[in-house]
């Protein structure tokens, strides 16, 4: 049988991206600020493109079809540029020779995608998919539900900012939407920056200040003055504390009625937050939720389904996919490893292939680890170049457990690298979550972040439920949602307690992360737990690193005291 390659793309606006899928499974995917080493970039893929074609062998011509999880044609309302010779601005004559050699066609009134074809090239057919339907299709596609209520929830895609779906088989279909202006995306990144943190970016920072136990009630009493929740299951924005224009001199979010009602003159960052920042942001997390659940609870009156989708940018926010299970008649949930438009690389392919092709949906490998790799005389040769003592481990496992239970930092890069934005093992630094300075040493010495950021533990996946109040969850492989630490656990594992005694945990499977797994198994008999604090392999404000060379250079850049690189051992000298 020839093989069915789709290549899909994520590009536009942040997290670039691109992925093969063969025959239906996701074989490669590669975020591209891995290789061009720019934070949540925005450029074209193209060294994601060039390394995928290279790992697997393939040529562009070998490609069937690409897809990139963004449609222009939503925003063509009245305009129709079928060929050049009805293409009608000077610029169009960009198109001509493409238009009339290649016999380039675009046909937009199919839906929820564009396709666009060359009937006289190999080059493979473009389908451009509707933003939100890539986000629902890498939710239900990479779940093993064969039917499931979906919500999908970001700042924008073309003009929609939620969907309520319902996947079935080998289709999704849309029941209702909501388009900008009114945005939960737009809502949280508003008082980001009001909070004086980037909106679309450091939502995360505000969502782990709103830990702190203070009384908020008349910060969301102020909220609540900000937004609606309407009787048909959406919600609007009150409109004079949000700035919806894109032209003009403003480049923020928020008003200036905004600043008045929380007195706030000028949004500035505070490395060490003032209470009343603290304050606003409990209240933005208690609100958010509020609109969240109001947007399940209609989703479920909807399809009636016990399986829940949620995918697109909003759902990093682990602390209320936390609590959804708990608060929801959803009984199962699945948000994908790359919940984001990173992932929309993955979900505009898998919507081709299933939505559009009609392939029949199989049972699916969801592992994370669909990165790079690389061999061991790359690592050699990266590490011989630079002249440096290194040693081969034979027991890898056993060796890198007793080092974290020394309180060594321990950087470690295994295998293929995982794909999304958390360190899952592959590319992680690991340290002992028993330690009451580990946070501190590694906030001071590699990440150089707030002190009141937390820090998540890895455990083996049997054990969840013994640590942390799971609500019948089994796993979370992806550190998709926050559990509670039970209260036996408070106070014995400081390293990876936030200060709501609260963790973004990860399970491990012997499976998915073999190795990693043996190291969990090697930290229990030292220590008599299955739990590593697991943080991402990077220097703050830099991207993960991929190769032998970034994690080289990260470790002598930093604090780091010993690097793994599969097998290979570099050791810093105190
Ligand atoms: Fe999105």
């Amino acid at each position: 049988m020839k093989n069915n390659y789709i290549l899909g793309l994520n590009s536009g606006e942040f997290n670039s991206s691109a992925c093969l899928i063969k025959n239906g499974e996701v074989k490669i995917a590669i975020q591209e600020e891995r290789l061009n080493r720019e934070k949540f970039t925005k450029k074209f893929p193209i060294n994601s493109i060039k390394k995928i074609l290279e790992t697997e062998k393939i040529e562009i011509s070998d490609i069937n079809n690409v897809t990139i999880g963004w449609n222009p044609s939503r925003h063509m309302v009245k305009y129709n540029p079928l060929v050049s010779s009805f293409r009608s601005l000077r610029e169009h004559n960009f198109y001509t020779i493409t238009d009339n050699l290649l016999n380039t066609k675009i046909d937009r009134d199919l839906g929820c995608f564009t396709k666009i074809t060359h009937e006289n090239s190999e080059f493979p057919n473009i389908y451009h998919i509707d933003h939100h339907m890539s986000h629902a299709s890498n939710g239900f596609f990479l779940s093993n539900f064969s039917s499931a209520a979906i919500l999908t929830c970001d700042f924008r895609g073309e003009y929609e900012s939620t969907t309520f779906g319902l996947g079935y088989n080998n289709q999704i279909k849309k029941i209702e939407s909501q388009n900008l202006p009114n945005s939960l995306g737009k809502f949280y990144a508003t008082f980001t920056e009001l909070l004086g943190y980037k909106s679309d970016n450091e939502e995360w920072k505000v969502m782990a200040m709103s830990a702190y136990d203070y009384d908020c009630r008349e910060e969301i009493k102020k909220i609540k003055k900000c937004y609606n929740l309407l009787d048909n299951g959406k919600f609007e924005l009150v409109s004079k504390y949000f700035e919806f224009s894109n032209l003009g001199n403003k480049n923020h979010f928020y008003t200036d009625d905004l600043l008045d009602l929380f007195n706030i003159k000028k949004a500035e960052y505070n490395f060490s937050p003032s209470k009343k920042k603290i304050k606003i942001s409990k209240a933005l997390q208690y609100c958010s939720e509020e609109i969240a659940f109001h947007f399940l609870n209609h989703l479920y009156k909807l399809t009636k389904n016990k399986n829940l989708i949620l995918s697109g940018g909003f759902f990093l926010n682990t602390v209320l996919n936390g609590k959804i299970i708990k608060k929801t008649n959803f009984k199962n949930l699945f948000i994908p490893y790359a919940p984001s438009d990173t992932g929309n690389s993955i979900g505009s392919a898998l919507y081709l292939h299933y939505g559009i092709l009609k392939n029949k949906k199989k049972q699916i490998d969801n592992n994370p680890f669909v990165g790079l790799n690389y061999q061991n005389d790359e690592i050699e040769k990266a590490i011989k170049r630079r002249k440096i003592n290194y040693k081969i481990l034979k027991n890898k496992h056993k060796f890198i457990a007793e080092q974290c239970f020394n309180n060594k930092i321990v950087a470690y890069f295994n295998d293929r690298m995982e794909f999304g934005d958390r360190a899952l093992g592959a590319r992680s630094i690991l340290g002992n979550p028993l330690s009451k300075i580990i946070k501190d040493k590694i906030n001071l010495s590699i990440k150089y972040r707030e002190k009141y950021r937390p820090f998540a533990p890895s455990i083996i996946e049997g054990q969840l439920n013994n640590y942390f109040s799971v609500n019948n969850c089994k796993k979370n492989p992806y550190m998709e949602r926050v559990f509670e630490i039970k209260k036996d656990y408070l106070g014995k594992l400081p390293g990876i307690t936030h200060l709501d005694s609260t963790a973004r945990v990860q399970t491990v499977n012997n499976k998915t992360n073999s190795d990693f797994y043996k190291i969990l198994l090697e930290f229990k008999k030292i220590s008599g737990y299955p739990i590593l604090l697991n943080t991402s392999f990077n220097i703050n404000g830099e991207p993960i690193v991929c190769s032998p060379d970034d994690a080289i250079n990260t470790f002598f850049n930093s604090g780091i005291d010993i690097l793994v690189i599969n097998n290979f051992m570099i050791e810093k000298k105190t």
